[in-house]
């Protein structure tokens, strides 16, 4: 099978990797790409988001499949106009994204499939704001309706602060505080039949100890040892399946991937957002440890054909995702930092370097070009023993300014979480 990812980030170098490695697959092309992704992939110089532009590319390469990694491109219909090419294309429609597009149409759809979820109010006045504000009570929580890049998110004890975030939105979405640790859970859908991946946990704060702002996510690690024995099965049943019933109930059946960011609060789980696409950094562990052939999956989930194909297989043990950012994420980044010491240290099948925001200067060397710059992602027998092999590799790629979390996995390696 011939294929084609879409995007540049960390999320598309694991995709095009575990492509790459699939046996069912003959070429993975890419655009546009990024140095590492062009390890395993043929990159092309075509913006991601123009839909005809993409459509166009896979016909001129005679692909199979095209993967759309990012949300932005989906919300513009890359998806809908590559399907409309007969091609097939892993990803969601211009209205199936919209449960990733447009927080109050999540909790629309929630509210319709009767998924646990946050209650919400959708504001477009500041007096309406306040009062939402005033019957939820602090924490507030204040969410940005549109696509703001993990950024549209405020939780704060700080009325005036959760106030201004709503002024600065056209329309947002004021909910009720969820208090308790956060687990992503990915299906793979083709619109009826839902495969769950196993379970992952993302460190979204910049700092140590979870502190500072929310960042796209500074590590991960899979799977939750800690996870009730049953989460993926309630998941399934009482977030995932009703969700995709419902799209596919109003006409705009969601194919592609289905991301449910979960709180395992005290009254039990209920859904933070969805999103309409891989996480990342979730999916590079989730790709280390994956056994079944990707493409497999991913070709079935985009020509409705889910349940002929195996469920998903995981590799025993956990594997661990280390982010490495540039000076000034996530306010501002950094460009052009020599890195040194992430070409030598790809040691199948343990310990993998998966790039986001780098770049090769015309000399060939290689730089930052973005927030967050590259992953260490380690596998091994448990959480602990992957996370010292990941941490093992984070200390040895250098650049100026780089910043990582010395803490990602940290409390589960322990036992303590
Ligand atoms: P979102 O973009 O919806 O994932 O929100 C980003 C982050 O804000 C989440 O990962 C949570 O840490 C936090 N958050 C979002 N909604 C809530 C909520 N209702 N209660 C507590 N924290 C939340
Ligand atoms: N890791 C968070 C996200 O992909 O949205």
């Amino acid at each position: 099978m011939k294929t084609l990812v879409i995007g540049t980030g960390g999320r598309e170098h694991a995709l095009a990797w575990a492509l790459a490695r699939d046996p069912g697959v003959t070429e993975v092309h890419a655009a546009p790409g990024n140095p590492g992704i062009a390890e395993v992939a043929t990159l092309h110089d075509v913006d991601p988001m123009d839909a005809e532009a993409v459509a166009g590319l896979a016909e001129r390469l005679g692909v199979d499949l095209v993967v759309v990694g990012p949300e932005a491109p989906l919300v513009a219909g890359v998806a809908t106009g590559v399907r409309a090419r007969d091609i097939a294309c892993f990803g969601p429609s211009t209205e199936a994204a919209q449960l990733e597009g447009s927080k109050a149409f999540a909790k629309e759809v929630m509210e319709a499939a009767g998924v646990p979820t946050a209650a919400a109010r959708v504001c477009t006045t500041p007096e309406e704001a306040a009062a939402a504000l005033d019957a939820f009570g602090a924490p507030y929580v204040v969410k940005d309706d549109g696509l703001a890049a993990g950024k549209g998110v405020v939780v704060t004890d700080d009325r005036d602060a959760a106030l201004a975030h709503a002024a600065a939105c056209e329309r947002v979405v004021v909910e009720e505080f969820l208090d308790g640790p956060e687990v992503s859970l990915f299906a793979i859908t083709d619109g009826r039949t839902v495969y769950p991946l196993q379970p992952a946990q993302d460190f979204k704060r910049i700092f140590d100890g979870d502190a500072g702002p929310n960042t796209g996510g500074m590590g991960a690690y899979t799977p939750i040892p800690w996870a009730p024995a049953d989460l993926v099965d309630e998941v399934t049943r009482t977030v995932l399946q009703p969700t995709v019933d419902e799209m596919e109930r109003r006409g705009t059946p969601f194919r592609g991937l289905l991301y449910a960011g979960l709180a395992l609060t005290g009254r039990g789980v209920r859904v933070v957002e969805f999103n309409a696409r891989f996480g990342d950094p979730e999916t590079q562990p989730l790709m280390a440890l994956l056994e079944s052939p990707l493409s497999e999956l991913l070709y079935a989930a985009a020509t409705g054909t889910l349940a002929d194909v195996a469920p998903p297989r995981f590799r025993e043990g956990a594997a661990v995702a280390v982010v490495m950012a540039s000076r000034g994420y996530p306010e501002s980044s950094s460009s052009g930092d020599l890195i040194k010491g992430a070409e030598t240290l790809d040691r199948e099948p343990d310990v993998h370097v998966f790039h986001a925001g780098t770049a090769r200067r015309d000399d060939g060397q290689l730089v930052t070009a973005g927030g967050r710059v590259l992953a260490v992602v380690a596998v091994g027998a448990d959480v602990a023993d992957a996370r010292a092999k990941a941490y093992e590799g984070v200390h040895s790629i250098t650049f100026p300014g780089a910043q990582a979390r010395t803490d990602i996995a940290l409390r589960v390696a322990r036992g303590q979480a």
